[in-house]
């Protein structure tokens, strides 16, 4: 009969020891009884980057990376990207089940009649220098929100925790438009609650003085198509991000603070518009094979691409792919795809990229898409921390009712000096 267990010989003592798997993982304490004496600290893993270590038991996002598989609450990304729409999927994410009609129309109003910030807010933002970059105000004010409401700090009340929730997923798009307003010199646009999500938000990006304003429901819904594949990605830096600051039981918003930080570098979330930089500077198809000589050399990365889970093409990516042509049937086409379908093409063909297997990720052409819908680059983070908002919240929540978490405290493995004596200054050489 087979043992749920592993058995570990520690080749210094000669000692063997049989350590419980719980779902193909070993518990990492159970490594601290291998020592070599009593007095020992014991054994550690390891682990740059938490490549192999799983932080949490959830049961929010279901990755397959080999096989390409995204699903929120075992639905297929594809099948939700096709037949829901954004509000529905962050009920889905954050309460785990798809809602009645009741409750969706119920969750829908409570986010459309939160949309408004505080006057403050707004005179926060305008104090921002006038070329700040718009997701460096988006962090800096989601930070600022904590300071509006002192209550959200008391993290035990379920009812708390929900009103800061459903504050936070209504108010994103109202910040995210101000900082948009605000690096291009326009005057704020007050929320339109008759509009749904992103309706509301193409509205507040766009409306100048025209009264017969109306949003393009086409792009509408293709941003809404994209909020959905954005809204959760289990373990990544941003959420984990979350997590680590909810461990110590800040509020929300100073957690989400840091979660939007972590998602603005280059390497996670500002990939979009890292991708659209490079796409820029290579300026034509014709120079892709040079391009693709400086990424191999190692001079350079090829942005959007590669991914620390995926090792086949990210769905999301696939599922963008095909929502650019509505796009561009009303924007025009973006002639930096061209660029990009080169990249792609020569890429999934190069030995380099086959046997690393690196494939494009989500960033690779949504910020073609987004460039398409007119966004400048600077914003494209600041989409992707929008619907992400509703995974931060999802698994904040996931780990404040998990009753096996800790505080987030990582090891280290200490390789500096001994103890030594302090030297004055005019005795050190
Ligand atoms: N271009 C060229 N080489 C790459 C790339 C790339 N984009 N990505 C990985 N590699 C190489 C890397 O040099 C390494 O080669 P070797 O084994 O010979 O040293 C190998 O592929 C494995 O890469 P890694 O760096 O060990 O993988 P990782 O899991 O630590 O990093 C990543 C994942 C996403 C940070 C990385 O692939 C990357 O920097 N990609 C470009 C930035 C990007 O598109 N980020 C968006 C990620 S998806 C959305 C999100 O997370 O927000």
């Amino acid at each position: 009969m087979t043992k749920e267990t592993l058995t570990v010989t520690d080749n210094r003592t000669g000692q063997t020891y049989e350590l419980p798997i719980e779902h193909d993982t070993i518990n990492a304490m159970d490594l601290r009884q291998i020592r070599v004496d009593p007095g020992d600290f014991g054994m550690m893993a390891y682990d740059p980057g938490f490549k192999n270590t799983a932080s949490t038991k959830s049961t929010i996002t279901f990755i397959d990376g080999g096989k390409g598989i995204l699903r929120y609450r075992g639905y297929p990304i594809e099948q939700l990207a096709e037949k829901s729409n954004f509000i529905e999927v962050a009920y889905l994410t954050l309460f785990g089940e798809l809602p009645t009609q009741k409750q969706y129309d119920d969750w829908a109003y409570e986010i459309r009649h939160h949309t408004f910030v505080h006057e403050n807010i707004k005179q926060l933002m305008e104090a921002f220098r006038y070329d700040a970059h718009p997701m460096s105000m988006f962090i800096s004010t989601v930070a600022a929100l904590s300071t509006y409401y002192p209550e959200a700090r008391d993290i035990e009340s379920a009812d708390a925790r929900m009103k800061q929730i459903v504050r936070l997923i209504a108010k994103v798009p109202t910040i995210a438009a101000f900082s948009y307003r605000h690096s291009r010199g326009l005057p704020y646009v007050y929320p339109n609650n008759d509009l749904g999500y992103t309706e509301n938000l193409l509205y507040m990006l766009d409306k100048m003085g025209q009264t017969d304003y109306a949003v393009n429901p086409t792009l509408a819904r293709a941003l809404d198509v994209l909020f959905m594949l954005h809204v959760d990605h289990e373990q990544n830096c941003g959420t984990a991000t979350m997590r680590v600051i909810g461990s110590s039981h800040s509020d929300p918003y100073s957690s989400m603070a840091g979660a939007a930080a972590a998602l603005f570098g280059p390497l996670h979330g500002g990939a979009n518009e890292a991708v659209l930089r490079m796409l820029v500077e290579i300026g034509d198809a014709k120079h892709v094979p040079e391009f693709m000589e400086g990424v191999k050399n190692r001079e350079r990365l090829l942005m959007g691409f590669g991914h620390r889970v995926y090792k086949n093409y990210d769905p999301r990516a696939r599922i963008i792919k095909k929502i650019a042509d509505e796009v561009f049937e009303i924007t025009g086409r973006n002639p930096l795809l061209d660029i990009a379908l080169e990249l792609e093409r020569i890429a999934l063909e190069d030995e380099f990229f086959v046997k690393r297997n690196l494939y494009p990720n989500v960033d690779f052409y949504s910020g073609i898409i987004y460039q398409a819908m007119g966004f400048p680059v600077a914003m494209f983070p600041v989409l992707f921390a929008i619907p992400r908002t509703v995974g931060w919240l999802a698994q904040w929540q996931e780990l404040l009712a998990d009753s096996t978490q800790k505080i987030a405290r990582p090891r280290q493995i200490y390789l500096g000096e001994g103890t030594r004596d302090y030297v004055a200054m005019d005795a050190r050489s």
